[in-house]
């Protein structure tokens, strides 16, 4: 009897409200602290719709397709800031994306898209983070080196085999693996930048940077891309010059130190010797029997 009621209850909010779920599916990532992360709702917003984000049943943010109603984080549910600034939505699609993410942000993400024609679907993103000790990730995220060396950026094994993965220098593509096909630098400017210099690991994704310039310097951004998710990573990269490579290292100043030392001894040697010639052949000259 009690079942009843409670389904006639469903009943009469389903018809009141209009809303059918067609679509619960399950999706889940693995990424690295500091990574950012797109979770896309595959749709293109039209004006009825309305989408709406949840992490652990806390609505994080709401977009309504005419944009009359955009929220994200604490504009959403009073009370409770946890992501700060670091949620953005897409407004054409509605996509979530979670910016430079921390491991409490580790959980279930339910989307609930419901739109005009009485129906609404929903989604959830389970989402795992990979601590990563902070000195490790400033190693992955920053790297400085001397002109001419080489560099290898590795993503890791975070690729599956139907990942599209893209790399970008400065916001131009200059790498792309998509399936079995891999490209490097398709455009004039990237060819002219890196001639010969790029590698690309068509299993692992990895990028090696051969013979580096100091025009090399600048932000190396990697981005997997599968149905559901984009992981977003950042690489800062600095090339120094040769002659700027500041000598800071103490043997090199030891060496330095040690060779003046030598220098001012091997002068001071030669002057005593010219010295001690200089004495002598004094000496013989006013040796007595030479006048004789
Ligand atoms: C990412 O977050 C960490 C702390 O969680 C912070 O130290 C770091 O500066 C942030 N990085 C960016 C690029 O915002
Ligand atoms: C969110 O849910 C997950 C899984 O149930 C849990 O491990 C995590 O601690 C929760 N996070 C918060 C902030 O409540
Ligand atoms: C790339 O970006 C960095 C940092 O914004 C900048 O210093 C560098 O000049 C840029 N390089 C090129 C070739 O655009």
């Amino acid at each position: 009897m009690k079942l009843r009621s409670v389904l006639i209850t469903a009943f009469l909010f389903l018809l009141e409200y209009g809303v059918f779920v067609d679509d619960i599916s399950g999706e889940s990532v693995s990424v690295m602290e500091g990574d950012s992360v797109t979770l896309n709702t595959n749709v293109k917003t039209n004006q009825q719709e309305n989408i709406k984000w949840f992490f652990n049943d806390t609505r994080i943010a709401q977009i309504t397709g005419d944009l009359s109603n955009i929220c994200t984080d604490v504009q959403c549910n009073e009370g409770t800031e946890r992501f700060r600034d670091r949620l953005k939505l897409d407004h054409q699609t509605g996509s979530l994306i979670i910016m430079n993410i921390t491991i409490t942000d580790s959980g279930l993400y339910q989307l609930q898209i419901i739109s005009s024609s009485s129906s609404s679907s929903e989604k959830i993103f389970s989402v795992t983070i990979h601590g990563v000790p902070a000195a490790e990730r400033d190693e992955i995220q920053r790297k400085t080196l001397k002109e001419g060396e080489s560099v290898t950026l590795d993503p890791g094994d975070i690729k599956n085999k139907d990942d599209v993965m893209v790399w970008y220098f400065n916001d131009s593509l200059i790498a792309e693996i998509t399936g079995d096909q891999s490209k490097i630098c398709t455009d004039d400017e990237c060819k002219e930048r890196f001639r010969d210099r790029l590698k690309l690991d068509h299993q692992t994704g990895s990028l090696t940077i051969t013979n580096t310039r100091t025009t090399d310097s600048g932000d190396y951004k990697l981005l997997i891309s599968s149905r559901n998710f984009i992981i977003h990573r950042h690489h800062s990269i600095s090339i120094i010059s040769e002659k700027n490579f500041s000598v800071n290292d103490r043997s090199v100043l030891l060496f330095v130190i040690i060779g003046i030392c030598v220098a001012v001894l091997l002068v001071l040697a030669g002057l005593i010797g010219i010295w001690c010639r200089r004495h002598k052949s004094g000496i013989s000259k006013n040796n007595p029997s030479d006048v004789l």
